[in-house]
């Protein structure tokens, strides 16, 4: 049976990707800091594997690790690094423990979950390394500045990544999408949720997650897959246009 592990999985995004592998009949991992929405996780869905994760930690991940691949056989299909925080705000307002706070779940947490995945993933072969990235990755997005960076920090890891693991058999890809219906999209720090509107659902990011890790027959790799509409025109303007057009575009969604 394929296996995915979904780090954040307990709420917003991550819990609606291990619906949808559920019900493709995987064996879904859920690992969460969280311990009540990992406890509510279990209740709806007893076929789940939950386990406690701190993704800024690396000795935490290579625990849940290997806790899950208990029921693999030692392998691991798909790590999905979908853990991600955000605190809005002008970077002159926020303080350096909230700015730390992002780099250290978003950047290094991402980083430590592919390290850690590595060996399970290798002795999966044909198995993928999902990254969440976002629209904010486009073009640097005032209100929410760290986030954004760290989102670009996420498109060059996962370039690098790809590129690196080809060897293995490992695909990495990151997936893109607007603002979704989440808890984490409930600020109010930047106007581009006001401009844009938050309307794409976790199950169109889980379908999206699904389909960029079963392409078929690809005559072309691909590693980035925007979700929405919205997602795509803006991230295909923003290559074609003039960087002064882009950042026009942006100031007027955004600031
Ligand atoms: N919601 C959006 O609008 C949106 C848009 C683009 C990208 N994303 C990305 O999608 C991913 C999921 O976001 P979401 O909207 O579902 O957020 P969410 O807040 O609904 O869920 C995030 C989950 O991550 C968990 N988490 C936080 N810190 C953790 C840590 N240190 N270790 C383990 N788990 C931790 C939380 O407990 C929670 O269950 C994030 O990487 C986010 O940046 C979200």
């Amino acid at each position: 049976m394929s296996s995915i592990f979904i780090s954040g999985g307990a709420a917003g995004i991550g819990r609606a990707t291990a619906v949808r592998f559920l019900a493709e009949g995987w064996t879904v991992g859920v690992y969460d800091v969280d311990a009540a929405a990992l406890e509510s996780m279990q209740a709806e869905h007893s076929a789940v594997i939950t386990g406690r994760l701190d993704v800024r930690d690396p000795a935490s991940w290579e625990a849940a690790l290997a806790d899950f691949t208990r029921h693999t056989g030692g392998t691991l299909d798909i790590l999905d690094n979908n853990a991600g925080v955000l605190v809005g705000g002008d970077l002159a307002d926020i303080t350096p423990e909230q700015v730390k706070f992002q780099i250290d779940v978003n950047v290094l947490g991402v980083t430590y979950g592919a390290q850690a995945a590595y060996k399970y993933l290798k002795a999966a072969g044909k198995s993928h390394l999902v990254n969440l990235c976002s629209a904010s990755a486009i073009y640097g997005q005032p209100g929410i500045a760290t986030y954004s960076a760290t989102k670009f920090y996420i498109s060059g890891l996962t370039e690098a990544l790809d590129l690196e693991w080809e060897k293995d058999g490992i695909r990495v890809v990151a997936i893109w999408p607007l603002w979704a219906k989440t808890a984490l999209a409930e600020t109010d720090a930047t106007k581009s949720i006001k401009t844009l509107g938050v309307n794409i659902t976790p199950e169109q990011v889980a379908d999206q997650i699904w389909h960029a890790t079963h392409p078929g027959l690809m005559v072309v790799p691909r590693v980035h897959y925007s979700v929405g509409r919205a997602t795509t025109v803006l991230a295909n303007s923003s290559r074609l246009a003039p960087r002064a057009v882009v950042r026009a575009i942006n100031k007027f969604i955004a600031q």
